[in-house]
């Protein structure tokens, strides 16, 4: 049951796609107190309470303990002690005594103090009194996620070659700096299926233009690479440059489409290019206008890209970077203190991504003129949502790959996103897995973070490690920045070993995109915390670092320099598969409760629930190269197994189509059944 409560006049964030019609009265479970500018919504947690959600966040799947804002942030240092990510996901589930779910829908700053300022309060506080909020009951924590899905609409489905190895870095040049890229990969048999093309492949950073002299012939570069199975995905920033003659920008001033400063002045920042006016992509027309551009690389036969800095991101605004500039004249000649010194820092660094800033830029919308941080976390969603849009005009029958760095809820209709910046942490990808179950509960699905690590200096072990913790991510994207170690395998020693995991990923494909699409479709999660699966267990509640991947499967990834194995806990009887490579594989029936387990560095443990089954495919060197008439069936059987398999060709839209579906049974005894469209033979593995 969802309840919903409007305050005010709430800008229509379009988030939600189901009609609710509001209550009167006071919310339930919650407290509401008003105050000059702001509303509070407490809830007093009991001790043993649990807080789920807010999407991309710092921190645990529980999130009890910190104070997390959703402010989109552009923040490529983050720890623990950062509160706001790149997204914005208001989303909450309180689990115990009482069990909701809570959704804000309100497009500007927002802060969950779940636990911070005082340990037993829930503080929601929201920087406006226009505002929708949902709260929503249901039978179980998944019921609750589910009705929120289909409250904000179906997530986006990506084409299936987005399920394989992709490669990706800052620093990819030119023709030749991809060519050795596919050639390092094809040469050495690693899979792949797309190689990124990041802001080098622009004229100066402009975005939908290609430099002619780094890439001399893009469309027959595109094709090249198309013969060898490998999509190249470019990137699209989201400030327009600021130049006379580039049509982006002469078109944009024109029709006036760029956001405006109070004056009525295009609003001027610096970003990659220098100088740069920000699209108003809260206006549909805008939105028609800019994601029409996607088509320039369509035409050349690019299926897919990735939106970035869309929080917007902001080196500086123009008028705040004058003022410093004059004032940094002043320190000529001073002995910099220690106040004029950090003075001058604090001026300097202020510069960048300045919140102020965003209080200077309108955009005109169909209740009039709105200033910027008063709708900012909207802003990379509507970026996305032109971009999709486009597609479905552009290319109705097809599947276009998009992410997308900023978020809100709702967004997740038009692309997935990547986690932004990350670092070649231990940390980092501990985190990639613990926010993965938080983004599936408000629709992200189609999400992964910078495997091995985006900044900094990755080592061989942590790309090994997180190749294997990221194996059943939808997103697989090895990303770095020019700065760090380069880290595409082949710079490593142990190339088989890291080919050996890329081959599991290869075969895992028709299992990881039979329960993606199951999930999208039914408005689940593909990625789940234990204790939604297992909700009356008590011990599940506490584990962090183990998830649930599909129906079948849970995985429990080591997350520690040096390990050679980890505690787990089996919250039922599973068969422990541990792969070395996709054929070469021991396995062990683990009992319920904790175990110590074994693995080695080029050792990765899958844990197949009883009575489910795993489907491995004959994995080529791209993902069209799969093959399935000839698929091995993994079960491990106590009373009989089953397997609802989802696959299509792709690439198309026919996804309500029954065909789609097939459904494998294995008995006691081995025997085995399959119905299903095409005729299939299974090689059962009973365990
Ligand atoms: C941003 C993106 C990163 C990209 C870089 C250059 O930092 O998050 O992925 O490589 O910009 O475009």
């Amino acid at each position: 049951m969802i309840r919903k409560y409007t305050y005010g006049h709430p800008f229509l964030t379009d988030a939600v796609v189901r009609k609710i019609q509001e209550e009167t009265g006071k919310p339930v479970y919650l407290e509401e107190t008003e105050e000059t500018d702001q509303l509070l919504f407490t809830y007093r947690m009991k001790e043993t309470d649990l807080v789920y959600g807010l999407g991309e966040s710092v921190r645990g799947i529980n999130k009890r303990g910190w104070i997390y804002e959703s402010y989109c942030t552009d923040e490529s240092h983050h720890h623990e002690n950062t509160s706001a990510l790149y997204a914005a996901h208001n989303f909450l589930i309180i689990k115990g005594a009482q069990t909701f779910g809570i959704f804000i829908d309100y497009p500007g700053k927002v802060t969950f103090d779940i636990g911070y300022t005082y340990m037993d309060q829930l503080q929601i506080i929201v920087e406006d009194k226009n505002l929708d909020l949902y709260v929503i009951e249901a039978q179980s924590l998944r019921e609750i996620v589910r009705e929120f899905r289909e409250l904000i609409g179906r997530s986006y489905i990506p084409p299936k070659w987005a399920f394989g190895y992709q490669q990706s870095r800052w620093g990819y040049k030119n023709e030749t700096d991809i060519r050795k890229i596919a050639a390092e990969h094809r040469e050495n048999h690693l899979p792949l299926d797309s190689i990124y093309l990041d802001i080098d492949y622009m004229e100066r950073y402009k975005d939908f233009t290609i430099d002619k002299e780094r890439f001399q012939d893009f469309s027959s570069l595109v094709k090249e690479m198309k013969e060898q199975h490998i999509h190249l995905v470019p990137i699209i920033d989201a400030g327009v440059k600021i130049e006379p003659g580039y049509f982006m920008y002469e078109e944009g001033v024109k029709n006036g489409y760029f956001c405006k400063d109070a004056n009525g002045e295009e609003f001027v920042a610096g970003v990659w290019p220098g100088k740069v006016h920000f699209p108003d992509f809260l206006s549909s027309e805008v939105r028609q206008w800019f994601g029409n551009q996607y088509a320039i690389l369509l035409d050349m036969g690019i299926e897919g890209f990735w939106n970035d800095m869309n929080e917007p991101a902001i080196f500086y605004a123009q008028d705040r970077l004058e003022q410093v500039l004059e004032k940094a004249g002043r320190f000529q000649g001073e002995n910099l203190d220690i106040d004029k010194f950090f003075g001058f820092q604090s001026m300097v660094g202020n510069l960048c991504n300045n919140r102020e800033d965003h209080k200077k830029f309108y955009h005109e919308t169909e209740i009039g003129k709105v200033r910027h941080d008063k709708i900012h976390n909207l802003y990379g969603y509507n970026m996305t949502r032109a971009a999709g849009a486009a597609f479905d005009r552009l290319r109705p029958d097809k599947r276009i790959l998009m992410f997308s760095r900023s978020s809100y809820i709702g967004m997740h209709r038009y692309g997935g996103i990547w986690t932004g910046d990350n670092k070649s942490w231990w940390q980092h990808m501990l985190l990639n897995l613990k926010m993965m179950p938080s983004l599936n509960m408000v629709g992200i699905l189609y999400t992964g973070a910078d495997i091995g690590g985006f900044s900094q200096n990755t080592t061989e072990d942590l790309l090994m490690r997180w190749i294997q913790a990221a194996m059943f991510f939808p997103l697989m994207r090895n990303h770095s920045e020019m700065h760090s170690r380069e880290q595409e395998i082949c710079r490593f020693m142990h190339v088989k070993e890291f080919r050996n995991f890329l081959e599991i990923r290869y075969g895992m494909i028709p299992y990881i995109y039979s329960e993606y699409m199951k999930a999208a479709l039914s408005n689940d999660m593909y990625v789940q915390p234990l204790a939604f699966v297992y909700p009356e267990d008590k011990f599940v509640q506490q584990v962090e670092d183990q998830l649930m991947v599909g129906e079948s499967l849970m995985i429990a990834p080591i997350c520690e320099q040096n390990a050679t194995g980890r505690y787990v806990y089996l919250p039922e009887e599973m068969a422990m598969i541990r792969f070395r490579s996709l054929h070469d594989y021991d396995v062990e029936i683990l009992f319920k409760g904790h175990h110590y387990v074994q693995a080695g560095l080029y050792e990765m443990l899958v844990f197949l629930r009883p009575d489910k089954i795993l489907l491995l495919g004959e994995g080529g060197e791209a993902v069209q190269e799969i093959k399935t008439e000839k698929i091995k069936a993994i079960a491990y059987v106590k009373e009989g197994a089953s397997y609802n398999w989802y696959d299509d060709d792709g690439e198309s839209k026919d996804y309500e189509n029954p065909e789609n579906y097939s459904r494998l049974t294995v008995d006691i005894d081995g025997s085995w059944a399959y119905q299903g469209k095409e005729l299939k033979t299974f090689v059962i593995e009973k365990l």
